[in-house]
């Protein structure tokens, strides 16, 4: 009896707040020690579903997340047993780490695994602005396509265009490395200031610039920082006014990055300005937002990583993360805290 008992306190609980794949699924539905509560409706697990998930059963000891999770000291506290925190995604803006530090919760994430489906993701979202993809698409279906015609649906021209990456991070580089191939001089600018093996990578391609002359030099400035203090609303009206007046914005990092309202009136005063943007404030966008109604403006619903395979193996990811943390003590992708 009293084996028993100490065999069911020695079970570990672990929430998983969305399907995952069977598979991976199965990494902790294996597992004699560890027993699973997962969020099976579609959609994300709501706030109030995900604390009472957390706390029930004596508490659970790990957390699948992603980054529609808001994981902060209210949801921490929930749990006593809690070990670990661990998102299906690169940035962990959602997670409130300070907190995860005072309480010794290690938090894992997915670093490096999504960078070439993001990059490429990135490209294309350029190449879509740039060329004006989605309404050349929109005038066909409505019949708008009478004939050819010299500059009707002209863009912006992509090969050899002066690209401002501002966050050279494995994913600015990624994207870096991309448009060389389109002959595309890179300036790059970010936390952590010149990277001289960035530069050598990309063949004498790639400059570093303080933000100010990278936003004043580029055709296209492709926004991939971190949201931080530092980063947070980042691109206010003054900054964007200092692009070029035909210059396009990308933003896929987070959409607080961007002051949403002073984009819309800058694309609303430059109808030769453009902003791709796969990340907006909030999401999901509301259908009603002014951005839909501008035609400079392509948005996409935060599709970056979203390849079948790159989303399989973050999700896997973040498992592995957990049962490391619980067998060792640390995910196998650690945020540093
Ligand atoms: C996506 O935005 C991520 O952080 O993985």
């Amino acid at each position: 009896m009293a084996a028993a008992a100490a065999a069911a306190a020695a079970v570990k609980r672990v929430v998983v707040t969305r399907a995952l794949p069977a598979a991976t699924m199965a990494r902790l539905t294996s597992r004699p020690d560890i027993a699973v509560t997962a969020w099976e409706a579609e959609g994300a697990m709501p706030a109030a579903a995900l604390g009472a998930a957390v706390a029930a059963g004596g508490g659970a000891a790990g957390v699948v997340c992603m980054l529609t999770d808001a994981i902060d000291a209210a949801l921490l506290d929930a749990s006593p047993a809690l070990r670990v925190v661990s998102t299906m995604s690169v940035g962990y803006n959602h997670i409130d780490v300070a907190a995860c530090k005072a309480r010794g919760v290690s938090v894992g994430y997915t670093p490096g695994i999504l960078t070439d489906a993001t990059a490429d993701l990135v490209v294309a979202l350029l190449l879509a602005t740039a060329r004006r993809l989605p309404e050349a698409w929109s005038a066909v279906k409505s019949g708008e396509w009478s004939s050819w015609s010299l500059f009707w649906m002209a863009g912006k021209a992509v090969a050899g265009a002066t690209v401002g990456i501002v966050g050279a991070g494995r994913i600015g580089s990624a994207v870096g490395r991309r448009l060389r191939g389109f002959g595309c001089p890179i300036l790059y600018t970010g936390a952590s200031g010149r990277k001289p093996e960035l530069e050598a990578e990309l063949g004498g391609g790639a400059t570093y610039a303080p933000l100010d002359d990278l936003l004043a030099a580029s055709d296209f400035v492709v926004v991939l920082c971190s949201l931080s203090p530092a980063t947070r609303g980042l691109f206010n009206r003054d900054r964007l006014l200092r692009m070029k007046p035909d210059a396009v914005l990308i933003n896929a990092s987070r959409g607080e990055v961007v002051v949403q309202d002073d984009l819309v009136a800058v694309l609303r005063e430059r109808p030769t300005f453009a902003a791709g943007l796969d990340v907006t404030t909030p999401e999901p966008l509301p259908t009603d937002s002014p951005l839909l109604t501008l035609p400079n403006a392509v948005v996409l619903p935060h599709i970056g990583s979203s390849t079948t395979a790159c989303r399989t193996e973050m999700a896997d990811m973040a498992v592995r993360n957990v049962l490391a943390a619980l067998d060792t003590g640390t995910p196998l992708l650690a945020v540093p805290l």
